[in-house]
């Protein structure tokens, strides 16, 4: 993903600048317990991190995947410089992700308790198979979280989205987690379109327990 490495030296100081307001409201969402193991997919340079960590306790896991390796370098410095020890990063396409390789790389068997995807599914190619794939590794019981930007209108920052962030945000993503989930909510949250080009909103599902 040789573009989002590069974008990685100014991600933070651009893109998580207009971010950075949702990510506790978002985090909230997880009903993060102690000792939770949580899977951010498509992480970026970390910045749910802290927030994931504060409602953990500092405790539990975060397992951290992407797919660039700029961006999960950042991500990896910034908890080494914050002393954040409980995060597995794993450097992988997301279309490729097994519990396997989870397993493989914190070293144990895993339980994922929940999923957190922050501006990743209208990014991820084949995000359908994706999310199916993720939703099928929580727990019954487990909370699947999506933050993402929605487009209804067309706006000129909707096509600078793409060309930056290769982001597709006509894509509903909370769609596909409405229809496998019980509990189900969805909500805009507040954000112009001409920030972002589209309505950023968060989407939250639980798995059925079995
Ligand atoms: C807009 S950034 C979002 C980063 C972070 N989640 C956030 O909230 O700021 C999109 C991220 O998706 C990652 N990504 C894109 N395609 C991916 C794939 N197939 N597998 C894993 N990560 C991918 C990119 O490397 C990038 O870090």
């Amino acid at each position: 993903m040789p573009s989002y490495d590069t974008f990685s030296n100014i991600y933070d100081s651009t893109v998580e600048l207009v971010y950075k307001k949702y990510r506790s409201q978002v985090a909230e969402q997880l009903h993060l317990k102690p000792n939770a193991v949580v899977l951010d997919l498509a992480c970026g340079t970390g910045p749910n991190h802290p927030h994931l960590l504060e409602r953990m306790s500092g405790t539990g896991l975060i397992i951290a995947v992407d797919y660039s390796a700029g961006m999960i370098e950042r991500a990896r410095k910034k908890a080494q410089r914050n002393g954040w020890n409980n995060i597995v990063f794993i450097q992988q396409d997301a279309n490729q992700l097994s519990l396997q390789d989870i397993e493989n790389a914190v070293g144990r068997p895993v339980q994922i308790d929940s999923v957190v995807v922050t501006l990743g599914l209208s990014v991820i190619p084949n995000w359908q198979d994706v999310f199916a794939a993720t939703f099928g590794l929580l727990v019954p019981g487990g909370r699947y979280v999506i933050f993402d930007i929605h487009t209804t209108h067309w706006v000129p920052q909707t096509w600078l989205v793409k060309v930056l962030a290769q982001a597709d945000t006509y894509r509903q993503s909370w769609k596909a987690l409405e229809a496998c989930s019980e509990d189900f909510t969805f909500e805009y949250l507040p954000g112009s379109a001409h920030v972002h080009g589209g309505r950023p909103f968060v989407a939250v599902g639980q798995k059925p327990a079995v």
